[in-house]
């Protein structure tokens, strides 16, 4: 079995949607071999992101920065898992009232000094809400579970 772990910032109905929409979207793939993990950061841990084979991050920009729940989740795990998950296949969602340039350099640093890989460009769900941000992450969390399913990661 296979594991993808998706770690959500969810402090509000429209960010809760896009994570529900990830989900969907790899619940879409219907795979065997594939198992889903959805959590919030403060609620995922190093062991967490030990076991996952693929990750999707998706969080809040706040003062054009990550959300402070993602980065303690960095804070907390970085040091277990640091050069033990070389090259794990990582995609990234932000949801910005106006930029989010900031948390998406941000979290890129990171995982390049984790050495993840990021298999898409980050999404950023910028301005005015939009119906098809929903869309968007429902096609990440599709794309990524194939991926993993099919093997290509
Ligand atoms: C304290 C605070 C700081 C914020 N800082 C930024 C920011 O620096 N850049 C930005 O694009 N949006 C910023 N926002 C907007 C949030 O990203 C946005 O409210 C959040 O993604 C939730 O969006 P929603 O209204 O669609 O649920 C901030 C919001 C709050 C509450």
């Amino acid at each position: 079995m296979r594991k993808l772990l998706i770690i959500g910032h969810i402090p509000s109905s429209n960010t809760l949607r896009l994570r529900e929409a990830v989900l969907c979207g790899a619940r879409k793939i219907q795979s065997e071999i594939v198992d889903l993990d959805c959590k919030t950061p403060f609620e995922a841990n190093a062991l967490d992101t030990l076991s996952a084979d693929a990750i999707i991050l998706g969080t809040t920009e706040n003062l054009g920065y990550m959300s402070g729940a993602l980065k303690d989740f960095f804070d907390r795990t970085y040091n277990e898992t640091i050069e033990k998950k070389e090259g794990l296949p990582c995609a990234i969602y932000i949801r910005a009232g106006m930029d989010g340039t900031g948390t998406r350099r941000a979290i890129e640093s990171i995982i390049s000094g984790q050495k993840w890989r990021l298999v898409q460009a980050p999404l950023i769900f910028r301005g005015e809400w939009n119906e098809d941000f929903v869309r968007q992450a429902e096609e990440l969390g599709e794309a990524i579970c194939a991926g993993l399913d099919a093997g290509i990661f």
